[in-house]
């Protein structure tokens, strides 16, 4: 909930100014507030595609202020977060709100970016891998594997983000490889290998890169640092 929709749009435009530098390999996703969806939706050749930061788990119906996969969908948007800490945190999503969801989103060609991770009390008590794996098993554990080829996972580790700390690269690839070990186990080593893991938590213009480079890490979910034209430009170019 961060900026008026000019100031987004000036982001925007400044972004762009770099586009000529972004690899033409690297995907970017913006995911602004969904008030705004409509009016980024409009910009020509744009060098991005689209996000939600959440929508609902039905597709239609009398749910006053939600927004469905199916009406994103027809805005031509092409994603939905699902399951974001702060959603979990401060709106009560369960895991099981968070699987129907996913479903939601599948139904309506909408690719969800899943986030997971622990919170600094679960890891101080080491329960990180065990929190991370219930999270990944009950959001994704039920689908085909027709359909997981459609998910992105975001690693979230809760006490990186919005805080300044970011995971060490140790941290994040160790926790990437075991969530990358766990998908395979389920859906088999194929799915495993080709599935996004994005690391979400701090990313700023001066540890992407290195986090990016670990074996497992495939890109960032960036919070904060997307906020600045010029260290968000940095970053996408860092992923490269
Ligand atoms: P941050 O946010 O990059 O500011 O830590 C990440 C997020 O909100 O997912």
């Amino acid at each position: 909930m961060n900026k008026n929709i000019d100031e987004a749009l000036e982001l925007v435009v400044n972004l762009e100014m770099h586009k000529s530098e972004f690899s033409p390999e690297v995907k970017v996703i913006l995911a602004p507030p969904a008030l705004y969806l409509a009016n980024m939706v409009m910009v020509q050749n744009p060098f991005f595609e689209l996000s939600a930061q959440n929508c609902s788990h039905h597709d239609y119906g009398a749910f006053t202020g939600e927004i469905s996969p199916a009406m994103l969908h027809a805005m031509n948007i092409g994603y939905s977060i699902v399951g974001h800490s702060e959603r979990r945190q401060y709106y009560f999503e369960t895991d099981e709100m968070i699987g129907k969801k996913i479903d939601a989103c599948l139904r309506n060609h909408i690719k969800p970016i899943f986030c997971c991770g622990e919170s600094l009390e679960e890891r101080n008590s080491h329960k990180h891998f065990i929190t991370v794996l219930h999270q990944v098993e009950h959001a994704l554990f039920h689908l085909k594997p027709s359909d997981m080829k459609n998910i992105i996972i975001a690693y979230e580790p809760v006490w990186a983000i919005g805080t300044g700390v970011t995971a060490s690269n140790d941290q994040a690839e160790e926790m990437h490889a075991f969530i990358r070990e766990s998908v395979g186990n389920h859906f088999g080593p194929e799915i495993a290998a080709h599935i996004p893991i994005l690391y979400g938590g701090s990313v700023n213009a001066a540890n992407s890169k290195e986090l990016f480079a670990c074996p497992n890490v495939d890109g960032g979910l960036v919070g904060g640092a997307s906020l600045k034209a010029k260290d968000f430009a940095t970053i996408i170019i860092s992923a490269s």
